[in-house]
């Protein structure tokens, strides 16, 4: 059955079961490749992107679940890739292995959105979920603070 969405702007159509996670279908179906699988069930953010403006889980999101929708990955946040986020996250130097850096940024992006100035309190809190197994998260709330200030 397809489900119509749409991702990075551009409306999709996709036909595959409607149970499919979300991730599958951008990774598999559309090739976009940015967003990564690690836990699978929406214990590590790995696989973040946005659904309509939220930070959303993809693994354990149903394509269903997203028919009609506004999709943005890493790949979508800025077609140049130089969202502040970006800019700032290669400022501070803030990837090891990088795996989980996508969701990351997408984490980030959608606390800058709705609070310009966060405090550094409010950064880690929104933070929170998202994993890195090289503990990079002192260089991910620098970058943050630097793309904050760049707003
Ligand atoms: S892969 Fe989705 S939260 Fe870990
Ligand atoms: S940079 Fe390696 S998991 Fe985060």
């Amino acid at each position: 059955m397809a489900t119509e969405l749409k991702v990075n702007g551009k409306s999709t159509r996709v036909d595959v079961d409607p149970a499919t996670p979300l991730l599958w279908v951008l990774r598999e179906h559309l090739q976009l490749t940015g967003t990564k699988f690690g836990c699978g069930i929406a214990q590590c953010g790995a696989c973040t992107v946005h659904v309509d403006g939220e930070a959303t889980r993809s693994c354990t999101t149903p394509v269903a679940a997203v028919a009609g929708k506004s999709v943005t990955t890493i790949e979508g946040l800025s077609p140049t890739g130089e969202h502040k986020l970006q800019k700032a996250w290669i400022a501070e130097q803030v990837p090891q292995c990088g795996y989980c850096q996508s969701g990351q940024i997408m984490q980030a992006a959608t606390l800058l959105a709705r609070n310009a100035n966060p405090s550094r309190e409010q950064i880690v809190r929104h933070m929170d979920g998202n994993i890195c197994r090289c503990g990079t998260y002192q260089r991910i709330v620098k970058a943050i603070e630097r793309a904050a200030k760049e707003a």
